[in-house]
């Protein structure tokens, strides 16, 4: 049984990525069975929907997904109907993938391509588990209503108990395999939601005596990010804030086009496997779409992710993440990660030394 892969390209600099992951996934993988469907900005041209119904059963009955980006100025005005982010969300939630694994580790060479101190850089390995299916992304009510006269626009930030519970069981189980250690973020001084993560958070925590918990308020997390990276192992946290702290986290790695991640959720595949979604965690980058500059590594490790947690593949996985390492060892780089002097490498150029590294 040969696996089967569902590409989804998406919009801006999507395309250009996942076609080089594609390239590193086949090169490993030759078993691998890929095809491709619309998300996003592109799928809304095409068929009227981000995320037409093909789409989502492609992805349904593939044993993993791998995605690009979403979003562009062309479907930006804040009035329409649909939107590109709409297909991503509505994927999310459709494979049930309520845990987003975002890695930061930062390459020992690229510790000056970050504006950071590198002495606060150098030994950097933590893993920020967000949620990926709740809070103020999807909660209800969400609506534009008259109040005296005035527009007013709102957002519901809930949580379940089950909801933290599962995804902070994980952040654990995963910690036990690392330096056992968890951070729980929230903002409990204010929030009735965040009292309640941090009360389960706690519970969860009593049954993981050998790994060491802590709380930390999400401002002074944000501090801390970059104060004292090296401290933390597994921080795990509500939707919003983990996505605003892992752009964050994304500078301490040079560049936000370094950082994979991988969506998991209860859905087995067909190697009793999560069925997960991997995605390189920046955006469409319009600016340099179709320029061929895209550094293609966020995409590439979102690759080896899948390698790893959906197909089983962790030799392969390993040997992807070397011939990446090995390709920044040897000076190369793309335009958003060079420095004054250095020569910058297209798209393709820095996929053909991954892949040279690859058979190396
Ligand atoms: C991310 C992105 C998405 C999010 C957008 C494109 C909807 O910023 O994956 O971090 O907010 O989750
Ligand atoms: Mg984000």
């Amino acid at each position: 049984m040969n696996p089967i892969i569902t590409l989804l390209p998406g919009d801006g600099i999507g395309p250009e990525v996942v076609d080089a992951a594609r390239q590193v996934l086949a090169a490993v993988a030759p078993n691998l069975e890929m095809q491709s469907a619309l998300i996003g900005g592109c799928a809304i041209d095409a068929t009227g929907s981000p995320l037409p119904e093909e789409t989502l059963a492609l992805c349904r009955q593939a044993d993993a997904v791998l995605l690009g980006a979403v979003g562009g100025p062309k479907w930006d005005d804040p009035a329409a109907a649909v939107r590109p982010e709409q297909g991503l969300l509505g994927l999310r939630k459709g494979l049930g993938l309520y845990a987003n694994l975002r890695p930061v580790q930062p390459h020992p060479d690229l510790l000056s391509a970050s504006p950071l101190r590198p002495e606060r850089l150098d030994g950097v390995d933590l893993l920020v588990v967000r949620e990926l299916t709740g809070g103020i992304y999807f909660g209800q009510p969400r609506q534009r209503r008259e109040v005296d006269g005035e527009i007013q626009a709102l957002d519901t930030m809930v949580y379940s108990d089950g909801e933290i519970r599962r995804v902070v069981r994980l952040a654990f189980d995963l910690a036990r395999e690392r330096r056992k250690k968890v951070t729980a973020v929230d903002k409990a001084n204010v929030l009735e939601s965040s009292r309640l993560w941090r009360q389960v958070a706690a519970q969860v925590a009593a049954e993981y005596p050998d790994v060491v918990f802590e709380t930390l308020l999400v401002d002074a997390a944000a501090m801390h990010l970059l104060t004292r990276p090296t401290d933390f192992d597994v921080m795990v946290t509500a939707n919003l804030f983990g996505d605003i702290l892992t752009d964050e986290a994304s500078v301490l790695t040079g560049s936000m086009g370094n950082m994979p991640s991988a969506s998991l959720g209860e859905s087995l595949n067909r190697l009793g496997k999560p069925r997960g979604l991997y995605e390189p965690i920046h955006g469409s980058a319009p600016d340099i779409a179709g320029k061929g500059v895209a550094n293609p590594i966020g995409a590439i490790l979102s690759a080896a992710m899948l390698l790893r947690h959906s197909l089983g593949m962790a030799d392969e996985a390993q040997a992807v993440e070397r011939a990446v390492e090995a390709a920044i060892t040897a000076g190369h780089r793309t335009a958003d990660l060079t420095r004054d002097g250095e020569t910058a490498l297209s798209t393709a150029e820095i996929t053909e030394m991954i892949l040279a590294n690859l058979n190396a």
